[in-house]
């Protein structure tokens, strides 16, 4: 039988079981997985990667990541070049975007707009969510999506100013609409109407001067998050809609999605992103501290402590990075007011790293559960779960070869990204993708990108929301 690659030596860890094996691929496809292939592989001609001493996992799948996206009154600096290689040498081989309609552009005229930035550039694979902000038309789009392969829409709780605010009645639709076409809801879910009157009491001359960045943090209390995290569990429940709460990033809402899976419901999901798990809002009050700037902002340690424990008890389903990069130059667009950060910031190449190093090595996960939180149940949740998330025969030979113990240290001047900072720049991190594989090609090699643009393919899903 013949044999293209062949992983030898490594332990291969997949959420339900780690064993010493070495891993067969033919074409884009993992053949075998099992003690010894390597003798007979080599002498049929294989090339052979030695991964002993290494982990050898299922590529990461970064479900949330929004590359060159207009936004803030900008354009997110990480586009389908930067942004998958940067990902391919974090070892994610996967990563969904989300396609936004401006003006009075259909849903499909988003997926058009989206494929367009992606196809023929993309390094690694990918799909789309589709964000719903006009209800009233979009309604009627959503069943072509659907068709389309592309089961999982989004829906924003603030952002009135982009013209993609939802309100309670669009969600409420969305979330029956879901259900009818087996699909997933997304939700940033923030309380619109208190946050808008909490930050025009703060939007002083004197505070700004005084306080600066810190007034992101100060206008968006844990409760901003909870309140509206709890009004659309309540809609996901008289719906049975099935529910997605993106970026979440207080215990606050981590309580309420563990109250009400103790209730029994099982449409409602949550991810996390890697900064909430890692970063504090202490950032604020440095001289880059508008820097940090994100939407929902980063929160306090013991909101990252809620975090972890909900991630290791799986109340937390997802670790994502809802990657939204921004140069120094773009941030610099708000002198001094906070409500003109462009949001968002750098995380694809980090995604892997932060959650082992923070993760594993810290004992807050096992090695399987790493695996399971950044790709096998991303796959799964988002309808991919047939081909990516796993290494096992038949599944796409998507792998990431990661050493236990090596450090790097984080210099955004050597990185993928096309970001002049890094909310991690100096820390020493373990778990960079030594080896990338993309559907059984080799695009990152001794932690160097090797791939292509244009070997990224469109992913086309069926169903979301089941696991
Ligand atoms: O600050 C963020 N998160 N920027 C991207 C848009 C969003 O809300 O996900
Ligand atoms: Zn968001
Ligand atoms: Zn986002």
């Amino acid at each position: 039988m013949k044999i293209d690659t062949i992983i030898t030596g490594g332990t291969v860890v997949n959420a339900d079981k780690s064993e010493k094996a070495d891993v067969a691929i033919r074409g884009e496809k993992i053949f075998q997985v099992g003690k010894g292939l390597a003798k007979s592989a080599k002498t049929n001609g294989a090339k052979v990667i030695d991964a002993k001493g290494c982990y050898v996992i299922p590529g990461g799948i970064d479900v949330h990541v929004h590359l060159a996206l207009p936004f803030c009154g900008t354009v997110s600096s990480d586009d389908y070049n930067s942004g998958t290689r940067a990902g391919a040498r974090g070892g994610v081989t996967t990563l969904i975007d989300f396609a936004i309609p401006y003006g009075e552009e259909s849903l499909q005229d988003a997926v058009d707009n989206w494929m367009a930035k992606a196809q023929g550039i993309a390094c690694i694979d990918f799909t789309f969510h589709v964000a719903v902000t006009k209800w009233d038309r979009h309604k009627h789009e959503m069943a072509g999506i659907v068709k389309r392969g592309l089961p999982t829409f989004k829906q924003f709780m603030i952002y009135e100013k982009e013209g993609w605010q939802a309100d309670d009645r669009a969600i409420f639709g969305a979330l029956e609409k879901c259900k009818q076409l087996d699909a997933m809801l997304l939700i940033h879910a923030e309380s619109s109407r208190v946050l808008d009157e909490l930050i025009e009491r703060h939007h002083n001359d004197e505070e700004m001067r005084r306080l600066g960045a810190q007034l992101h943090g100060i206008t968006r209390p844990n409760f901003i998050e909870a309140e509206a995290i709890q009004r659309a569990v309540k809609w996901a429940e008289v719906t049975g809609g099935r529910l997605y709460i993106v970026h979440m990033s207080t215990a606050d809402g981590t309580d309420i999605i563990r109250d009400v899976h103790k209730r029994g419901l099982k449409n409602v999901f949550a991810e996390t992103c890697a900064q909430y798990l890692v970063l504090d809002d202490s950032l604020f009050a440095g001289k880059d501290g508008h820097l940090y700037g994100c939407c929902p902002q980063i929160k306090k340690k013991s909101d990252q402590k809620r975090l972890w424990k909900g991630l290791k008890s799986d109340t937390v389903c997802v670790v994502s990075t809802d990657t939204c990069t921004f140069t120094r130059e773009q941030k610099a667009m708000w002198q001094g007011d906070w409500t003109k950060i462009p949001m968002g910031m750098p995380g694809l190449e980090t995604l892997l790293p932060i959650v082992y190093t923070h993760g594993v090595l810290k004992e807050r996960l096992s090695m399987k559960q790493f695996v399971d939180k950044c790709s096998t149940t991303p796959a799964r949740i988002m309808g991919l779960g047939d081909r990516k998330g796993v290494i096992k025969k038949g599944y796409d030979a998507d792998i990431a070869i990661i050493h236990p113990t090596k450090k790097i240290k984080v210099n955004h001047a050597t990185m993928e990204t096309n970001a002049d900072w890094s909310p991690y720049q100096g820390w020493n991190l373990v778990g960079f993708s030594r080896t990338t594989l993309s559907r059984g090609r080799v695009i990152v090699d001794n932690y160097k990108f090797c791939g292509e643009n244009g070997w990224g393919k469109f992913l086309p899903r069926k169903t979301a929301g089941h696991l």
